[in-house]
């Protein structure tokens, strides 16, 4: 079942590698339909209700009255649930694990899944006993790994701040099965 989760990104950064690297960061700007986005670029939304940029990587939407796409919110409580505990609520880092919100300011979305996979150890922030554990084998991890990467990105591009998030996108059907799928659950 790991598989299945792990095949959007695979295919995403194969697909990459014939286009040019994109910028890691331009900060959060008002998208042609007034919402917040990432540098302001125009995001198409899938059934899933996940917003992706021109160039294929997967980003926040958050509408003038602050109404976050499902995958922002998601985000924001699977960190929650699996991250904060090393790296600090809201990304804001820990004496322990750097601060994520500043992290995605210049992570490019293959470095950060690479690293949630496979861990890291010792490459400038922690200490050789700090450690950031592999996650490659964690479902309820793996299952979210975008939905991860689209909340901090929003904190980094200051498109959130650490308020708690209240108005959201519903949860669409196929993403509810996605999920099922990725977690071996039958629909
Ligand atoms: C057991 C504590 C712990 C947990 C839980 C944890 N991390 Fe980490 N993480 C670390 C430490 C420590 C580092 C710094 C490693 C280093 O640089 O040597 C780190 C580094 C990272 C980095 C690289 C940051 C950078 O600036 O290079 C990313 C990305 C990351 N973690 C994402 C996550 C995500 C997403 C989660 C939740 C799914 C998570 N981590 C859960 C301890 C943890």
């Amino acid at each position: 079942m790991l598989a299945a989760c792990l095949a959007a990104p695979v295919a995403f950064a194969q697909d990459q590698q014939a286009a040019p690297a994109p910028a890691a960061t331009t900060g959060v700007g008002t998208a042609p339909d007034g919402s917040k986005t990432e540098g302001g670029q125009a995001a198409t939304k899938d059934d899933l209700g996940k917003y992706t940029l021109e160039d294929g990587r997967p980003t926040y939407h958050i509408t003038n009255d602050g109404t976050m796409d499902w995958f922002t919110y998601s985000g924001y409580r699977r960190y929650h649930a699996e991250c904060h505990v090393c790296h600090g609520p809201d990304g804001m880092g820990s004496s322990y694990a750097p601060a994520l919100a500043n992290s995605l300011k210049t992570m490019t979305y293959e470095e950060f899944t690479e690293t949630v996979v496979n861990g890291k150890q010792n490459v400038g922030h922690g200490t050789a006993d700090q450690v950031m554990p592999a996650f490659g084998q964690n479902l309820n991890v793996m299952c979210y790994l975008d939905d991860l990467y689209i909340y901090l990105k929003a904190r980094a591009d200051g498109a959130l701040g650490r308020e708690r998030p209240s108005k959201r996108e519903d949860k669409t059907k196929a993403y509810g099965a996605n999920e099922n799928q990725c977690f071996g659950r039958p629909n």
